[in-house]
């Protein structure tokens, strides 16, 4: 199935560039290797997505570049039309152009459309380490560290290597201190984004200063590493508002959770590598809406149940993964 990406509804960025309002997620959550995903890839820009969310730590950008570049070659898609995010990982926050460098070149692109900062901490972690590990130089978040960062990224806007740069796993005080040092200020602002987590003071935040929001685990993230799930997880699509709301439009939850995503005004990145996944993921926000009952319903019922802790990320005297939330409105650490 096809679905026409002129019926896909589109955000405007701030710098007046358009974007996709549903993307695909690119993370195989240590369960999808780079093979399904980049035959998902394929298999997505076929079926009409023109967003792609990328990260240099997903390690598989370089098969992505090929699906990408063989996608064009074929005629399937051109450059302009498709939309593709990266992000520079923790470790490479002082060697940004570098990193953005070896992006492009996996991805076999002369530019990105969107580059993030994936998490505001330098704190390195390897790819799928186990969630009790931590660096023992791991620090807190510095706005001097953080601007040092995203002056690079500027500069990457400047040499034209990226048309856009953002931020991810950022907190409302965190872009109270950076946004206003900003010569450069992001045009999105990646988070975690669920029935089950709502986020609305962030949410709100990021709308009000203009910068778009990129929902990432849209669908609560069902296959998700065991290092990112505790007891007290909410499941979205588990939720009974969600489960109602999908028996009444005959759809299974997950899409009730992206068309929620698209009407409230974030832009989902479900993943899937199962083709009848993502083609109705990416079909679900051009037909058969919420009604305004229904979206109140699912706001009411925010459990405020964050998925991705970030404990890996903790400093030495850190208590919690709270710490990394600056959950009463101020910087910790
Ligand atoms: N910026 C960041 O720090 C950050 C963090 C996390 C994620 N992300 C991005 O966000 C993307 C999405 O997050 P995510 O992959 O963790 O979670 P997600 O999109 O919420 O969940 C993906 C899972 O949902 C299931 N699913 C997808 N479509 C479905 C459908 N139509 N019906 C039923 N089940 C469906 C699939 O489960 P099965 O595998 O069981 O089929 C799939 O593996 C990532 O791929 C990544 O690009 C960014």
């Amino acid at each position: 199935m096809k679905i026409d990406p002129n019926k896909v509804p589109k955000h405007t960025l701030y710098t007046g560039v358009q974007i996709p309002a549903v993307g695909l997620g690119t993370f195989g959550s240590d369960k999808y290797g780079p093979d399904a995903i980049a035959q998902a890839v394929d298999g997505a820009v076929r079926a009409g997505y023109r967003l792609i969310d990328c990260a240099s730590v997903y390690q598989n950008e370089d098969r992505i570049g090929e699906t990408l570049s063989r996608l064009m070659q074929e005629g399937v898609v051109s450059r302009e039309e498709l939309f593709v995010t990266s992000k520079v990982w923790n470790d490479c926050h002082r060697e940004v152009e570098a990193s953005c460098q070896k992006s492009l070149k996996d991805l076999q692109l002369s530019y990105l459309d969107l580059y993030f900062v994936h998490w505001p901490f330098p704190n390195y972690h390897a790819p799928g380490c186990d969630g009790d590990s931590r660096m023992a130089d791991s620090k807190p978040f510095s706005v001097e560290e953080f601007m040092d960062t995203w002056r690079q990224c500027e500069k990457l806007v400047d040499a034209g290597l990226v048309k856009q740069i953002g931020m991810s796993n950022m907190t409302v005080a965190k872009l109270k201190a950076v946004l206003p040092l900003c010569r450069i200020r992001p045009a999105a602002l990646e988070m975690e984004l669920h029935p089950a987590f709502q986020q609305p003071e962030l949410f709100d935040y990021a709308v009000e200063q203009g910068i778009q929001p990129i929902g990432y685990c849209p669908i609560g993230s069902p296959s998700r590493p065991e290092r990112d799930r505790t007891e007290e997880d909410v499941a979205a699509t588990e939720m009974p508002v969600v489960r109602e709301i999908a028996e009444r439009h005959g759809i299974h939850p997950a899409l009730v959770c992206l068309k929620w995503a698209a009407q409230r005004g974030q832009i989902p990145i479900p993943f899937s590598v199962k083709e009848p996944q993502y083609v109705s993921n990416l079909a679900c926000v051009t037909e058969d809406p919420l009604t305004d009952e229904e979206m109140e319903a699912i706001r009411l019922a925010d459990c405020n149940c964050r998925l991705i802790k970030g404990q890996v990320f903790l400093w030495p005297g850190a208590e919690s993964w709270h710490d990394l939330w600056d959950e009463d409105g101020t910087i910790v650490g």
